[in-house]
């Protein structure tokens, strides 16, 4: 196991409270902790599941996966899994697993992975620029930023950090690249500090590196399936729990919740309904919840966290 993981202090879950409110709606029935991370969202499921219970944590990334099976080495109800689970379906198949009881997402990154500077996540530690979470992904950003078009660089900034300045981010990126390669995080961190200027400079840091990883992961593609698998592999009565930390996310789970939940697709000036929709979630909670102020206070990365829940119906 990788040594910082080994010394890595318990992982504080977000809103775990809530997760359990939600997401158990039978104490021995079959979980799916989608992104089991550092764990903490299993123990404190596990926590309120009966001997009979089952939990199948997923990770793509084989350090989180290393940790948990330590970690949950002695509990015979956990099964942890090495996968991405945007194949949570296939995954559940070659399990012999048909349905499940619920299904929670905590997205993103885990805070061993931006405290790792090795992989290259954060601004705030200098680093390679590598940002995959897994062996899943096929390139670095490193890669990204030193063979494409500058064009491309800004389209990326501005669809997955929605950042106004990219096109000069990125015209900034490929002259410096014409004299040097871009390789760490110190790096594009000075470059992207030189485009800019100003007050707003962490904020544009945080959406440029943000771009990346989410590029970099597939995270928006992999969300999407995933969202598809889980409806089919969720039994009647069972739900989905999503926590997002960025926009892009939350309104991707927003509106496939509404996809689900409704009963028709027609246009709005359609005269009659004829799409036959049927709804197939019940929305839990109307609003997405978010951290109350003393969670944020203990546990600062959970300040962006948006939790919603849908549940299957027949
Ligand atoms: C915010 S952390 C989860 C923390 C966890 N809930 C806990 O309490 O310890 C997100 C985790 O999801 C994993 N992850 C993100 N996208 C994934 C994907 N598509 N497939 C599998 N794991 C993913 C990351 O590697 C990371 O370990």
């Amino acid at each position: 196991m990788n040594e910082s993981y080994a010394n890595y202090s318990f992982h504080t879950p977000v809103l775990a409270p809530q997760v359990v409110e939600l997401l158990i709606t039978r104490r021995d029935g079959l979980y799916v902790d989608g992104t089991v991370g550092g764990g903490g969202h299993t123990r404190v499921l596990l926590d309120h599941l009966d001997d009979t219970a089952r939990v199948i944590g997923i990770d793509q990334d084989p350090e989180a996966v290393a940790y948990c099976r330590t970690q949950f080495s002695t509990d015979s109800r956990v099964l942890i899994v090495h996968d991405n689970f945007r194949d949570l379906k296939s995954l559940l198949e070659a399990k012999s697993v048909e349905k499940v009881d619920g299904i929670l997402l905590d997205l993103g990154v885990s805070s061993h992975q931006i405290d790792s500077a090795s992989r290259g996540f954060s601004f705030q530690q200098t680093g390679p620029l590598d940002m995959r979470m897994g062996s899943f992904q096929p390139s670095t950003a490193a890669e990204i930023l030193n063979t494409w078009k500058g064009e491309d660089i800004a389209n990326l900034i501005w669809k997955y950090g929605e950042e106004r300045q990219s096109r000069r981010i990125a015209r900034a990126i490929v002259r410096s690249r014409e004299a040097n390669p871009i390789r760490t995080t110190d790096d594009l961190a000075r470059i992207v500090r030189g485009a800019v200027g100003g007050r707003y400079q962490t904020k544009t840091l945080a959406r440029v590196f943000q771009a990346l990883r989410v590029h970099v992961n597939q995270e928006l593609e992999a969300l999407e399936k995933v969202l598809r698998d889980s409806v089919e592999v969720l039994k009647t009565g069972g739900r989905l729990v999503v926590i997002s930390y960025h926009s892009l996310e939350d309104r991707l789970v927003k509106q496939f919740f509404r996809h689900e939940a409704s009963t028709c697709v027609c246009p709005d000036d359609a005269p009659l309904c004829t799409c036959e929709k049927t709804a197939r979630m019940r929305i839990l909670v109307s609003k997405p919840i978010t951290p109350r102020d003393d969670e944020i206070q203990t546990n600062p990365r959970s300040r962006s966290a948006r939790l919603r829940a849908a549940e299957r119906i027949t």
